[in-house]
């Protein structure tokens, strides 16, 4: 499997990026009446645009991918549909990124079919403008080459699958057997990445409990994925 071209996104950059995209959108003259934050990735960014614009009206929607394995294609579902009045409302989605852009897409469909708000615009961190089926009404960055970005609130499912990815690889050339600095030097050296200690350590733990890496004589064995 390809090795994934990654940017590390810190706490800081969240705060800057969205103080810099609320102040886009208050520039814009839309004062919106709520925010909408998709989940799950929409929820920082969403409390602080919210705090950035004086805004005290929050709720969420979860839209997500999901693949359709027997069409092998990408299908965005609203995972727990309901119904709220926001008739009269001007309303201002907020995730992190506009990748594909199904997902929201789904979610502005799905909210002005059932929601009823008199508007309804998108804002986000970051627009992947090569990848992306639409461009977003408000966004702080324009991203020309597609990247995975490693946001804070996804490190630790992150550094997960990222591990499981570099075991099921090496395996093939029989290396099944590591020590901790060893699989942190490995994770780097593909992903040139570091999340810290704290983060590999409770990646490792959790391949531990699912099974794919045992610990014996102090080495981690790869036992395969689950
Ligand atoms: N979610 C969807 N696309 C993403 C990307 N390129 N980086 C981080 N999270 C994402």
């Amino acid at each position: 499997m390809a090795r994934v071209k990654t940017t590390l996104v810190s706490w800081e950059d969240v705060v800057r990026w969205s103080r810099g995209l609320a102040s886009k959108i208050k520039a814009s003259g839309y004062m919106p009446d709520v925010i909408i934050a998709v989940a799950r990735g929409g929820y920082v960014p969403a409390r602080l645009v919210c705090d950035f614009l004086t805004i005290n009206n929050l709720v969420s929607i979860q839209s997500q991918h999901w693949t359709e394995a027997a069409k092998a294609e990408e299908r965005a579902i609203i995972k727990y549909p309901y119904k709220i009045d926001l008739s009269d409302s001007k309303a201002l989605l907020v995730d992190d990124i506009v990748d594909t852009g199904e997902s929201l897409l789904l979610a502005k469909n799905y909210i002005q079919k059932n929601w009823n708000p008199s508007e309804v615009r998108i804002a986000v961190l970051q627009w992947i403008s090569s990848a992306a089926k639409f461009r977003p009404d408000y966004y702080f960055m324009e991203v020309k080459e597609w990247v995975w970005f490693q946001y804070p609130w996804t490190r630790l499912e992150d550094t997960y699958q990222f591990f499981k990815r570099i075991l099921s690889e090496e395996s093939k050339y029989g290396k099944v057997e590591w020590d901790f600095n060893g699989l942190v030097k490995k994770f780097v050296e593909w992903y040139e990445l570091d999340v810290g200690e704290e983060y590999f350590k409770d990646a490792i733990g959790l391949l531990m409990e699912d099974g794919i890496l045992r610990k014996e004589n102090g080495k981690y064995v790869y036992l395969g994925s689950k």
